[in-house]
């Protein structure tokens, strides 16, 4: 297993699926770990990291909040001496097909899924330069790749990380820092539970490996991207898809 041993890492939407599978691996791998969510949503998280002997600590932390993003961030390098790693994954969907979809839907998506991570991402940037090294990873879907009907507002906002986390990586890939994507196809998580069976075999059908994926199949990527293996790898995107898209 990749070991990162001592990086300070912050997860946001830890408190489950994939950004659970996340933070449980980032510390298992040796990091110390930072798992943000809302209220005190990802106090179980901690808790499992804890008691098999990891290092991590509770943050309670809505994304769309910029002055609590910043503040997060401060705190986390005055009392921890640095931030290494930022893996985004904070996100939410409000399908509804075009037509019928609602500015405020759109707006809501927007925010949490890419306006938040421009603010997570340009919290840690000063630190990451000032100390020459960082990992972003920021948690797209094959939505952004291949689109979606019903989907609009998602696949534009996860259409948009590409974009954004490709020129970050461009404009501190000489500091030591480096951005990558991580796209995820069908996770078996209460976002892709909220599509019903129906919804959920329609998609599997579109898997050529023939199962939904796992949120550690997703971790396992974002766990090599954060470690010193992948040093020479930025500004890329890493489909875990089971094959849907390629
Ligand atoms: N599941 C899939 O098939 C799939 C596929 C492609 C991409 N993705 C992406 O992967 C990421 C994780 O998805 P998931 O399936 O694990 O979703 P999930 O089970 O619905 O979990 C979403 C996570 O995001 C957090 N979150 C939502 N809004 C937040 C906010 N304003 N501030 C802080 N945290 C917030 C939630 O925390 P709270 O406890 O505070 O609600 C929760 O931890 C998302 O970005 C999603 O778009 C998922």
């Amino acid at each position: 297993m990749t070991k990162i041993i001592d990086r300070v890492t912050i997860v946001t939407g830890a408190s489950r699926g994939i950004g659970r599978a996340v933070a449980e691996q980032l510390a298992e791998a040796g990091c110390m770990v930072v798992a943000a969510a809302r209220a005190q949503h990802a106090e179980e998280t901690v808790a499992t990291i804890l008691a098999s002997g990891g290092r991590a600590e509770l943050a309670s932390l809505d994304v769309t909040e910029p002055d609590a993003v910043r503040n997060l961030v401060s705190d986390v390098v005055k009392r921890l001496g640095r931030i290494d790693v930022l893996v985004a994954n904070a996100g939410i969907a409000r399908d509804q097909l075009l037509l019928r979809l609602q500015r405020k839907d759109w707006d809501d998506v927007l925010a949490t899924n890419l306006t938040a991570v421009f603010t997570c991402v340009q919290a840690v940037l000063r630190p990451m330069i000032r100390q020459r090294f960082g990992r972003i990873i920021t948690i797209s879907s094959v939505v952004g790749q291949m689109g979606n009907a019903g989907q609009a507002s998602y696949a534009a906002s996860k259409a948009g990380l590409i974009g954004f986390t490709k020129a970050v990586a461009k404009e501190v890939a000489s500091r030591g820092v480096t951005a990558n994507v991580v796209a995820p196809g069908l996770i078996d998580t209460d976002m892709t539970r909220a599509l019903g069976s129906e919804g959920r075999d329609n998609w599997q059908s579109l898997v050529p490996l023939g199962r939904m994926g796992t949120p550690a199949d997703v971790a396992h990527a974002v766990r090599f991207l954060a470690s010193d293996e992948a040093s020479y790898i930025t500004g890329q995107v890493v489909g875990v898809n089971g094959g849907m898209y390629m």
